[in-house]
């Protein structure tokens, strides 16, 4: 089933064409990346997806509805989660309250109930951050934590609202590279066992290329290529513009150390997840 399916895309600020005509798919339990230099457009492909931006032209549709130009609110509600490059955790609050609090924001009931916030879906919130593997720090205050913990705490946060759509804008940055990897590595095995989508950015190219079912590749705008990971790789123009000569070898070597992973729906019947 496509999750998101953009078409003709167009946003111009004045004179400058941030992004002309740009069209994808993104399908449900699949990790697509939108890659390309600094200024490419990419932020505002996801500001247009979110409800940040108004497209001057072209569509947004959310499992076949359009969502086109709607309020970022709005869309959020349909089920397009978003993490954001600046840590947005309530720090006097523990691990687990800010699980919570989402949780209740999700039912709707965050202002009702805020009293008692304390006690309430608090099994929901240490599931989910069982599966983000923060239960260990539950109790903790989330302004002590480590910056890669409160990544990871609001990626629970974004999955207490049960997107279909997780947009992530460069979720690693700032972090390092083993605590890069870790991370997407994390979102990936949710992207696979939930049958969420994720829709992200990153500048690592060895992080992309090891998790990305698809991408695509911007530059000044201008849709460059999309395709399977092996497929960009390949594109003469991906490597002239964007890859260069380290950044194929870098894409090769991951390329080549996945070929041994099972691909999502391969997975033999029966088999544990
Ligand atoms: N609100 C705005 N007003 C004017 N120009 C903007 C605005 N937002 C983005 N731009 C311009 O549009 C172009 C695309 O910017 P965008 O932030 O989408 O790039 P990006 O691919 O996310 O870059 P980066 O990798 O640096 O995050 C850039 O030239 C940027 O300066
Ligand atoms: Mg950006």
């Amino acid at each position: 089933m496509t999750v998101l399916d953009v078409s003709g895309l167009r946003k111009a600020f004045g004179g400058l064409t941030a992004v002309d005509e740009v069209s994808f798919g993104v399908e449900a339990g699949q990790l697509f990346a939108i890659i390309g230099p600094n200024g490419a457009g990419k932020t505002t492909c996801f500001n247009m997806v979110g409800g940040q931006l108004r497209p001057d032209r072209g569509s947004v549709r959310l499992a076949g509805r359009d969502i086109t130009g709607e309020a970022p609110r709005r869309i959020w509600r349909l089920g397009v989660g978003r993490t954001f490059q600046v840590a947005a955790t309530f720090g006097s609050m523990t691990v687990a309250e800010n699980v919570q609090m989402a949780f209740l924001s999700h039912h709707g009931r965050l202002r009702a109930l805020l009293p008692s916030a304390r006690r309430l879906y608090r099994e929901q919130a240490l599931a989910v951050l069982e599966r983000v593997g923060m239960a260990g720090q539950a109790e903790r205050q989330c302004g002590l934590l480590a910056y890669g913990d409160i990544k990871r705490v609001e990626l629970a946060i974004a999955l207490a609202h049960q997107p279909k759509l997780l947009l992530m804008d460069e979720p690693t940055a700032g972090m390092a590279p083993r605590e890069r990897i870790e991370l997407m590595a994390l979102t990936a095995g949710i992207v696979r066992e939930s049958g969420i989508s994720v829709l992200f950015t990153e500048h690592d190219m060895d992080v992309v290329f090891a998790h990305a079912d698809r991408l695509l590749v911007l530059d000044r705008g201008r849709q460059v290529a999309t395709g399977t990971p092996a497929e960009v790789r390949d594109d003469a123009e991906v490597q002239r513009i964007y890859l260069g000569g380290a950044g194929a070898e870098a894409a090769a070597r991951q390329i080549e150390a996945r070929a041994g992973e099972q691909l999502p729906g391969e997975r033999a019947e029966g088999e544990a997840r």
